[in-house]
Parts: structure tokens; C-alpha cells; sequence
């Protein structure tokens, strides 16, 4: 649900957004409902971040998960929580030939996918992670899941339909938060803007989207491992950063954090303007076309079954 405040303007609130208020843990629908709210307002802002933070290489974070899947014509692979489409566009370019599935729960998100790609080129679902009825067993050789799986709750069925879907000897590979401290800069950030969605509703980040045991990486390897136990699990961390007129850094990097939503538009005016001072690489200059720099830390979970 979105209401309007005195000056007409979205205020994201929601099922979740209250039993949080009421100091209740949210239930997976109202996690949902929230997720689909938040999506519908606002389609594609993941990929406006994402796809502007590069690594040393010059890399993405799309093209570096898409690097697991090798360039085999044929392969099969689904991309889960595919949003609007950006990973299965730079699949689509590299091999006209894969075998591409895409799945979400956002009509909005899987409409900008639609209108991307090619007609026929990519079969798109809209459904859950936790009930892929539409994909049959051992159909695909790769899953991937790029900035979705620190949302999902309950993780456990969403990790037993991957394993379900995947073919003998097939991958997945999940792009998801790295460790806090890997990169320059993020706690800050990150302290930064969950103090003022805390002024608004304090029991955010204590309690947050999905299940909390997928945001560290030793956690995750132990969900991971009972979920594929004969399989190989590999976790590499690394960094992507984007720079650019700081006004504009700040208001991607804000628009990246879930959390965001629930300010009402005066106070993430005032976010905006204390989050630009921080990323400011120049922090003498007052000027507004200083430049800026946002990193974060990322993960890249590979299980090979
Ligand atoms: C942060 S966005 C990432 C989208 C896309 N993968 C990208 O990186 O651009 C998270 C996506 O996960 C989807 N999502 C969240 N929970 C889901 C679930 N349980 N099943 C399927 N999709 C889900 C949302 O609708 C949203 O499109």
C-alpha cells in the first residue's frame, strides 16, 4: 500500500512496514506483499545501481555471474528473480543459442523484462522461488540468482526447488552482500541510512528482508552445504564501486537499500544530503557537481552439484 503525506508525495507502507511498528515479526506473505509493493513503484531501480558498480576488471556484477555459464549452444538456464531482465539481456547478447528462463514474483519487473528481449527469445514466469511449478525436474544446467536471495523467506524451499530444477552435474550461482568490511566506505553508508530508517521504525535491520543466515558468508555456507551436502560450494568476494556527480551517486546508492523506501520524502531529502557529504571524494567542496564514489562489498556463492 502506498499513502500520500501533506505534500502528496509515496509513503511505502505496508503489512511488514506494521508488524515491524508493532514490534512483531513479519510473516512470509506480508514479505512478499511488501517485496511486490516496493517493486511495483519502483521497477528496475536493482539494475540502475548494480549495472553502473564495477570491479577492477570493469565488470558488473550481472557479467560476472553470467561468466559461470560457459558458452556452450544449448545450455540451459534459469535465471531466478530475474527482475527486469538485465542478466538474461547479457546472455541473450553473448549466445543466441542458450536456452534462457527467467522467474519472479513482480509483474512490473517481468514486463520491463518482456519489453528488453527479444520476442520468443526468453520463456518468462511469474512465480515464486519457493514453488517452481512451471520448471521440471533436472531441466536446467544453470541456475543463477543475482541480488534476490537475501530476500527470500523461508530460504530452505527455495533451495530445494534450485536443487530439484538442476540437472546431474548442473551450477548455481548466486550474486549476493559480501562482508561489511570489504569495502571503503559501506558500514558507513550503511550505518547511515538504517539510522534514520530506524528513527522511523526502530526494529528495521534487526529485522530485515529475508533470511538473515544468507548475509554472512560463513552462514551461508552451512544453509548452502545441508541444502546440495555432496556438492562443491566456492564463495569469492570482491568490490564494485561507480563514481559520478555526487548528487546522483547519492540518490542511486539510497535508491539500492530497500530500507529507503519507508522515508517519507523530507527525510530522504535530508538522507540525500548527509549521504552525498560522505560520498563526497572532495570533502572540502561545497560544490554541487562534485564528484562522488559508492563500493560495496559483493559475494559470489557457486555450487556445482
Ligand atoms: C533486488 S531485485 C533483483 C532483480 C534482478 N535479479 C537484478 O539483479 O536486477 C530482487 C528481485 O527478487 C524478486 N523476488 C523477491 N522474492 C522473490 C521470491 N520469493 N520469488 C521470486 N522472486 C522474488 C523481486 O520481485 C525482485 O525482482
Amino acid at each position: 500500500m502506498t499513502n500520500k503525506n501533506k505534500n502528496n508525495q509515496a509513503v511505502l507502507n505496508s503489512t511488514w512496514t506494521e508488524s515491524l511498528a508493532n514490534n512483531q515479526q513479519p510473516d512470509s506473505k506480508a514479505l512478499l506483499a511488501h517485496l511486490r509493493t516496493v517493486h511495483r513503484n519502483n521497477a528496475g531501480f536493482t539494475e540502475k545501481c548494480a549495472s553502473s558498480c564495477r570491479d577492477k576488471a570493469g565488470r558488473n556484477s550481472y557479467e560476472w555471474l553470467a561468466e559461470i555459464v560457459p558458452n556452450v549452444d544449448g545450455i540451459r538456464v534459469l535465471d531466478l528473480a530475474c527482475g527486469s531482465g538485465p542478466l538474461l539481456k547479457i546472455l541473450y547478447d553473448r549466445n543466441k543459442n542458450f536456452k534462457l528462463k527467467g522467474a519472479d514474483i513482480s509483474p512490473e519487473e517481468l514486463e520491463l523484462a518482456k519489453a528488453r528481449l527479444p520476442k520468443g527469445s526468453v520463456d518468462l514466469f511469474e512465480l515464486k522461488a519457493q514453488n517452481l511449478t512451471a520448471i521440471d525436474d533436472n531441466s536446467v544446467d544453470v541456475v543463477l540468482c543475482h541480488w534476490a536471495l537475501t530476500l527470500m523467506n523461508p530460504i530452505t524451499p527455495v533451495l530445494n526447488e534450485i536443487r530439484r530444477v538442476l540437472s546431474t552435474g548442473g551450477k548455481f550461482a548466486a550474486l549476493v552482500n559480501g562482508p561489511m568490511d570489504a569495502a571503503p566506505g559501506y558500514n558507513d553508508v550503511y550505518n547511515l541510512i538504517y539510522e534514520y530508517v530506524q528513527a522511523k521504525l526502530p526494529k528495521y535491520g534487526e529485522i530485515d528482508l529475508g533470511d538473515p543466515r544468507i548475509r554472512s558468508t560463513d552462514s551461508s555456507k552451512n544453509l548452502l552445504s545441508e541444502a546440495f551436502p555432496d556438492a562443491n560450494i566456492n564463495i569469492k568476494t570482491s568490490v564494485v564501486s561507480m563514481e559520478g556527480p555526487v548528487t546522483e551517486v547519492a540518490e542511486t546508492t539510497a535508491g539500492f537499500f530497500y530500507a529507503s523506501f519507508i522515508l517519507p520524502p523530507e527525510t530522504r531529502g535530508i538522507l540525500l544530503s548527509e549521504l552525498s557529504n560522505l560520498l563526497a571524494v572532495s570533502k572540502q567542496s561545497r560544490d554541487p557537481e562534485r564528484q562522488g564514489r559508492f563500493s560495496m562489498p559483493i559475494n559470489r556463492l557457486l555450487i556445482s552439484k
